[in-house]
């Protein structure tokens, strides 16, 4: 199955209209100034997506019920121009990536499954049906930072995936750069990529959740009962959220998050092995480490808890 949602297009409208209560299909192309057939056309693309909407005899249409990935609620929350729903896709982020060579939109791409899911480090994403695979783009102007400041919108993005998470699991965690740990697994991880010329540079920020999936070594939120939608919408609302902070809160909310501070860990960066203590993160959201008595900072790289 594959959904594509225009900002503001009909179906959009209808549904919101559905969600209402009962609603005539006469009155309904009055409000919304378009033809019975375009309402009746909306209509059939809500039910395709999964809905069930009754015609009833006199009244017009209503929503009966949802499926159990309600796509049209989910595309509603983002404020994108271009919203994509995929049962399968080779990869969310790859997705977006291709869309941007034809077209700068602001756009969403989800998926249920992925076929060739990316990690960091050029490293794969297991991503078997269960998880949450979700990928978003837009130019880095919208929250006006310029790109050689990628490392804030990693570190946001991983502040934004903690906070969703924490509302389930309130005892999962920040690694350093933005793995989302849950009892020293992980469980959630990000990938944030440059697309676009460097004149405007735009982003695709893309989050894999490991919900009801089970991936080897790793954890997931099995235990809390949660459905994927459910995390997704908490994703959504999260990174909308912390978009729109200001990186000082933001890098505050980090170090809160986290639970690195003090602890011993190595990094691999670059081909080169650093171990220390970490003390923080600084301005730029580099890693600041204390090994052998000197501070050392850290740009981006693999980082593992010494024992
Ligand atoms: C990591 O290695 O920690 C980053 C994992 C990012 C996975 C997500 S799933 C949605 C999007 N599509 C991809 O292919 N990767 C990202």
């Amino acid at each position: 199955m594959k959904v594509k949602i225009v900002k503001d297009e009909t179906s959009l409208r209808v549904f919101k209209a559905l969600k209402r209560g009962v609603v005539s299909g006469k009155d309904l192309s009055k409000e919304l100034n378009v033809s019975r057939t375009a309402v009746w056309k909306a209509i059939e693309k809500i039910k395709s997506a999964g809905y069930i909407v009754r015609g009833v005899r006199g009244k017009g249409y209503v929503l009966i019920s949802s499926p159990e990935f309600p796509v049209y609620d989910i595309a509603e929350m983002c404020e994108c121009e271009e919203f994509y729903f995929f049962d399968v896709v080779d990869s969310t982020n790859t997705f977006l990536k291709r869309l941007l060579s034809e077209k700068k939109v602001r756009s969403v791409a989800i998926a249920l499954k992925q076929t060739a899911g990316r990690g960091r480090l050029g490293r794969e994403w297991i991503s078997d049906y269960g998880g949450l695979y979700f990928s978003t783009c837009f130019p880095l102007r919208d929250i006006g930072i310029g790109i050689e400041e990628l490392p804030r919108i990693t570190l946001t993005a991983g502040v934004a995936v903690c906070k969703a998470i924490r509302e389930i699991a309130p005892d999962c965690t920040i690694k350093w750069p933005n793995d989302i740990m849950l009892r020293e697994k992980k469980v959630s991880g990000i990938l944030c990529e440059l697309c676009g010329e460097t004149e405007e540079p735009w982003v695709i920020v893309g989050v894999g959740v490991n919900v009801k999936n089970e991936v080897p070594n790793a954890a997931n939120l099995k235990e809390y009962g949660v459905e994927v939608a459910d995390v997704c919408k908490l994703v959504i609302l999260k990174l909308k959220e912390c978009l729109k902070k200001d990186w000082r809160d933001i890098r505050r909310e980090w170090l809160e998050l986290t639970d690195m501070i003090g602890k011993r860990v190595r990094i691999n960066s670059s081909g080169k092995t650093y171990t220390g203590v970490v003390r923080g993160i600084d301005e730029r959201g580099a890693l600041i480490l204390e090994s052998n008595g000197e501070t050392v900072i850290i740009f981006s790289g693999d980082c593992f808890y010494e024992r």
